[in-house]
């Protein structure tokens, strides 16, 4: 079958902010740039970020870079790559205040200067008083950043494709990255569009989960692409889950609320996070705040008929604070807890956020796997940033607001890499004739499968099995289970049956090709989780519970075709100054 070809220097996957950072540097460089979205691009998941961005300014305290570098190393749980983690802190100033020139409303100080509140793991001195580092508009930034970038975008000529999902990666016959595959959510024609330069930036995953603060579009789009095309996933067993999701639904409640002077109670009213973390308390590092809540329900001191969620109390920071600061959280608590925090505590339970590991990149975004020549080297013509993308900052534990900090330092850096590329190469590589074989393949399983399984019944299999299997605390017997039933799941998923086949907007043609990434993240995670025998960051086992560094000080490989696992060093050397040696990690 010929498809319909379309030139472009550079196609991006995914509009959220690390998408459209990028684009806005590539258009403005004079490039032709694509992005595609499966959705509005304003409506991106990018737009539920609530707190803020994390950034040395020192509008509040006293601040620099060196001091949040040791707090992401800190948070990570040594994980982290030193070097990527001194890059994204040096840059947070910068990519801030440009941020704020391009129009950006955030919230002000008394003297005009950007507003911060404190979030947790942030500390002045290295590990000294707590700080006060995430610039926030309110408690929508993610909104206004997104908002901010796609006028940005539109004044620079960026080509949105609106409604347009990722199908599969183009590799060209030496293995360079040349394209994707996309389909036309609307219509359901199948397009190559050929770009010298191919950018994933598709966001997170954790609809993999059953409970989750993500949105439904978080389907892990990109890591399928990469995986399905031999690029391995890394720290996939790394996965955050936010202290504070609404009982019931997991929407977010933002640690801002936290960072405001709210605080967590248990059933007999008792601050509980001060016999976890005596001197960060409520702010200590969102594993540890998620684990103490998971063992206070455990242990009988959940609040409720079913004593299964904690409380989150605000009342104490007065109407107009709320009304001022946390106008959003107020609104989400009111619609989805039926509790007004001027008034009542939220209820709250950890539920899963956020994918710290990703599709290996180095700190210029440039993919970086084994390829070629079999040793890990830069696949050329390949880059990811934000979410989908293990630099690695976060390790395994990313703090509060350094995410919209690694989607703008990573968006922008991935431009520049490539706008420095595209001069080394002037054309397009020749597409291979089987470009768009496998893509074809998937969708006509699709429109011929008969007596399948519904693709619901099976994606809802998998949230379960991925929530009892692999959540706050892990277990051997219940990892290794977890192994065999989402083998069984996968193979569930390639005999689903849609029952309209019809190609024009066909929402569940658009789902049994989510599922297809979602297993291939969900896969990733459970293999990775059941080999790593040691606790680090968010991976807690129960077997295993101290941290094992002169065993596990790596970054772990997952390799999709035959789950194989391969492991790498971490790089704990930074660019310019020392290291911070790994050393028990207390809050
Ligand atoms: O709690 C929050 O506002 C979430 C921020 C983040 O995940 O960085």
């Amino acid at each position: 079958m010929t498809i319909i070809k379309r030139k472009f220097d550079v196609v991006i996957v995914g509009a959220g902010g690390a998408g459209m950072r990028a684009a806005l540097q590539l258009s403005e460089a004079g490039l032709k740039v694509a992005v595609l979205s499966k959705v509005f691009p304003t409506r991106s998941h990018t737009v539920a970020a609530q707190g803020g961005i994390a950034a040395a300014l020192g509008n509040v305290t006293e601040d620099n870079w060196h001091w949040h570098m040791y707090d992401t190393v800190k948070g990570s749980d040594y994980l982290g790559d030193q070097d990527a983690i001194e890059f994204m802190c040096r840059q947070a100033s910068e990519v801030v205040y440009e941020l704020e020139h391009y129009g950006m409303p955030f919230d002000r100080l008394e003297n005009g200067k950007i507003y911060q509140r404190p979030f947790g793991g942030q500390s002045q001195n290295f590990g000294g008083a707590q700080a006060t580092r995430s610039c926030a508009a309110a408690d929508r930034t993610g909104h206004a950043m997104l908002h901010t970038l796609y006028q940005r975008n539109v004044r620079a000529y960026t080509q949105f494709f609106v409604e347009w999902m990722g199908l599969d990666l183009i590799r060209a016959e030496d293995g360079d990255v040349c394209g994707v595959t996309a389909l036309d959510i609307e219509t359901g024609e199948v397009m190559a569009l050929l770009a010298r330069a191919t950018l994933f930036a598709t966001g997170g995953a954790a609809r993999i989960f059953n409970a989750s603060t993500n949105a439904f579009i978080n389907t892990g789009d990109g890591l399928g692409m990469a995986a399905r095309s031999g690029i391995p996933l890394e720290d996939m067993e790394f996965w955050q889950f936010h202290p504070t999701g609404v009982h019931g639904v997991g929407v977010l409640i933002s640690e801002a609320v936290r960072g405001e002077g709210g605080y967590l109670l248990n059933k007999d009213g008792e601050r509980f996070m001060e016999r976890y973390a005596p001197h960060a308390k409520d702010l200590a590092s969102r594993d540890v705040v998620s684990r103490a809540l998971t063992m206070e329900i455990k242990e009988g001191r959940g609040c409720g008929r079913d004593a299964d969620h904690l409380l989150l109390k605000l009342d104490h920071l007065g109407a107009d604070v709320i009304r001022a600061r946390l106008p959003g959280i107020r609104e989400i608590a009111m619609k989805f807890a039926n509790a007004d925090p001027i008034h009542a505590p939220i209820p709250v339970v950890p539920t899963a956020h956020y994918m710290m590991g990703g599709i290996p990149t180095n700190f210029w975004g440039q993919v970086v796997a084994p390829y070629k020549t079999g040793p890990e080297e830069v696949v050329q013509g390949f880059y990811a940033a934000g979410e989908c993308a293990c630099v690695s900052v976060h390790g395994g534990n990313r703090l509060g607001t350094n995410s919209l900090l690694d989607i703008l330092v990573f968006g922008r850096a991935a431009a520049v890499k490539i706008i420095e590329d595209l001069k080394k190469n002037p054309h397009h590589k020749p597409l291979p004739g089987d470009a768009a074989d496998k893509a074809l393949a998937r969708l006509a399983r699709l429109d011929s499968q008969k007596d399948g399984e519904n693709v619901a019944q099976v994606t809802a299999t998998m949230r379960k099995t991925m929530q009892a299997h692999c959540g706050v605390f892990r277990f051997p017997d219940m990892l290794r289970q977890g192994v065999e039933k989402m083998g069984e799941v996968a193979k569930r998923a390639r005999q689903t049956e849609i029952k309209d086949k019809s190609r024009v907007f066909n929402t569940a043609r658009i789902e049994a090709l989510e599922l297809d990434n979602l297993i291939e993240v969900a896969m990733a995670t459970m293999v990775s989780a059941e080999a790593r025998t040691e606790s680090r960051g968010a991976h807690a086992r129960d077997d295993f519970p101290q941290r094992d560094d002169d065993k596990w000080l790596k970054h772990t490989l997952y390799f999709s075709e035959d789950r194989r696992l391969d492991y790498k060093p971490v790089r704990l050397k930074p660019l310019t100054v020392e290291s911070f040696p790994p050393k028990a990690r207390t809050y």
